[in-house]
């Protein structure tokens, strides 16, 4: 996997959130509390809103059209339920932050 350096734990600290752009895929990484960086698709599933315009309180990200919520460890929707937010993978080295996008491609409407 290609592997792109996008930010630093230096940059992006517990409870942060950012949109990063890899390859023309838009991405939100978020830094859950007490967890390791985690890379979401950037762009809400219901409709055309980019998620890091939303909120993040270290564990829920929050969109800012219609409150849709997601759980910031898995993507998975917590309302509604039955929803998710596709993953890309994430390394970390050192202190930098890598993600790769092969094979990856953002779920939309059908939650
Ligand atoms: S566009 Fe995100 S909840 Fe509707």
């Amino acid at each position: 996997m290609n592997f792109q350096k996008v930010s630093t734990l230096d940059e992006l600290w517990e409870g942060d959130m950012a949109e990063v752009e890899v390859d023309g895929h838009v991405i939100v990484l978020v830094r859950p509390e007490g967890g390791a960086p985690r890379a979401f698709q950037g762009i809400c599933p219901h409709q055309d809103i980019p998620l890091a315009e939303g909120k993040f309180d270290g564990r829920v990200l929050m969109c800012r059209a219609h409150q849709w919520t997601f759980d910031a460890n898995t993507g998975k929707g917590i309302n509604p339920g039955g929803c998710r937010l596709a993953e890309y993978a994430v390394k970390v080295d050192g202190d930098d932050i890598l993600i790769a996008v092969e094979g990856v491609e953002p779920l939309f409407a059908n939650c």
